[in-house]
């Protein structure tokens, strides 16, 4: 029999031909998975280890097999290993490597399947991911936080229906895109954790028959607990086609990156001349080839349109996964581009809205004014006749005559007679229009979570405080 294309060389034993030269270009993963190499040596230094540790090699064998991982991992990150796509993915392309340099690495594979040795693989990728996005969005908060403390005098009017409602500080709006971030960094903390188990054992699908000590393995990994304890994977079956860490991350990149979209909104509305709140960093902003007047804030308007391919990504791990019967399926082989453009959008995201941030400068004269709009504290004097006895919804009433009187007669709703005010209602007082004192109405709200500048400064302090011990642990 001609045998013009050789058998695959780890798979191929019942094979007479290698498959088709469309098949290998169809199936090929190594031009994406490449990346998992450190992840992998680690894996199968693990499992020479364990081999070893149960006598199934000797340890001369797996000190050679560790020694042959480690040079293999020198020539990736200096960039001359030799990839080959006819091998399929990472995981092929090193053991070959290493098993025309060790012969001992064809003992490598004993008690493991390519389907728990990249499930191990993704898991430890996905604890060094979830650490990336964690600095990434320490990082952020830190800005948006001293954002918060630097402009912790300004006021801006705070928006509903994209309509002026109440005055707030800006410290306070800042403040409200840290907790924003401050859940994401929560969620990939979350995250990590869940990630920290080894499936390492669970071999193709059920396991082996050989003594293998999956302990050991996950130890050597780092897959414990606080204590020190390893944690396993229960099912074999699940641990091979459980893909729920790759749409978890998938849906705290597109969460966090409907943050980044608002964010970037908001700040495209304040570096509008119509808002006029805010000047964009130069640095950030591009012109126009035709309008030589124009700064685009182009930065903040990629940042939202990358959200959309961090929800296309979601979106593709659900349908990928949702039909599929257990266990491993080669369409899971597609579960990781998606979760790779993920890490890499959301990292790259977070440190182009940071800098944005970083260079933004408000415009207190452009603030003040559009804060200035006594309509903004029509609430507060909703208040001042609660106080003085009148039940809300009839001191809502008044306060709504007396704007649209305002509105009706084009005079500033502070400016309306007190003869007119009393007309409306005659719980008005001749102090009625104190209440459009900025200090007085911000003063006014200093309970937990409120834009009185007391509760503002404690917020920028607790911040401070958490991130600096967030980041001594990181
Ligand atoms: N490249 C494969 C993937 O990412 C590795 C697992 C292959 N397993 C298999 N049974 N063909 O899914």
């Amino acid at each position: 029999m001609k045998n013009k294309i050789p058998a695959q060389a780890t798979w191929g034993g019942g094979f007479s031909n290698g498959p088709h030269p469309l098949m290998v270009q169809f199936g090929e993963s190594v031009s994406f998975d490449a990346r998992l190499a450190p992840f992998d040596i680690a894996g199968s230094k693990a499992q020479a280890a364990m081999l070893a540790h149960v006598g199934i090699i000797t340890e001369a064998e797996r000190d050679a097999i560790h020694a042959g991982l480690d040079a293999i991992l020198g020539e990736i990150e200096a960039g001359v290993f030799q990839w080959e796509t006819a091998l399929e993915d990472v995981h092929m392309n090193i053991e070959q490597a290493l098993t025309k340099r060790v012969p001992a690495a064809a003992k490598l594979h004993t008690a493991r399947s390519r389907n728990d040795q990249v499930a191990t693989d993704m898991r430890l990728f996905f604890k060094d991911a979830a650490a990336r996005a964690a600095a990434e969005l320490r990082a952020l908060l830190a800005v948006v936080v001293g954002l918060a403390e630097q402009w912790q005098a300004v006021l801006v009017p705070g928006y509903t229906h994209l309509q002026r409602a109440q005055p707030v500080s800006a410290a306070h709006h800042f403040l409200a895109y840290a907790e924003m971030f401050g859940r994401d960094l929560a969620r990939f903390g979350e995250f990590a954790e869940r990630a920290n188990i080894c499936p390492l054992g669970s071999g193709a699908i059920a396991g082996t028959t050989l003594p293998v000590d999956r302990e050991f393995a996950a130890a050597q990994l780092g897959f414990v607990d606080t204590a020190g304890k390893p944690r396993l994977t229960a099912n074999s079956m699940d641990a091979v086609a459980d893909r729920d860490l790759f749409i978890e991350f998938a849906a705290h990149c597109a969460l966090c990156g409907v943050h980044f979209s608002r964010v970037a909104e908001d700040m495209i509305l304040w570096g509008s001349a119509e808002f006029g709140f805010a000047e964009l960093p130069e640095g950030f902003t591009t012109g126009s080839s035709l309008m030589p007047q124009k700064k685009n804030p182009d930065s903040l308007e990629l940042l939202r349109g990358k959200s959309a391919r961090l929800q296309g990504n979601l979106h593709t791990l659900l349908t990928l996964t949702k039909g599929l019967p257990l266990t491993y399926n080669r369409d899971l082989q597609e579960d990781k581009p998606p979760v790779f453009d993920s890490l890499d959008t959301l990292l790259l995201c977070l440190a182009v809205l940071r800098e944005t941030l970083r260079g933004l400068r408000l415009r207190p004269e452009r603030c003040a004014a559009a804060v200035a709009d006594p309509l903004l504290l029509a609430t507060d004097l909703a208040d001042y006749l609660v106080r003085r006895g009148v039940p809300f919804r009839e001191a809502h009433h008044a306060v709504g005559a007396a704007v649209a009187l305002a509105g009706k007669t084009g005079v500033p709703l502070d400016k309306l007679s007190l003869a007119q005010v009393r007309d409306i209602h005659a719980a008005f007082g001749e102090d009625w229009a104190s209440v459009f004192d900025l200090r007085t109405a911000m003063l006014a709200r200093e309970k937990t979570g409120m834009p009185g500048p007391g509760q503002v400064a404690a917020q920028i302090a607790a911040w401070k405080t958490r991130l600096a011990k967030e980041m001594l642990s990181e």
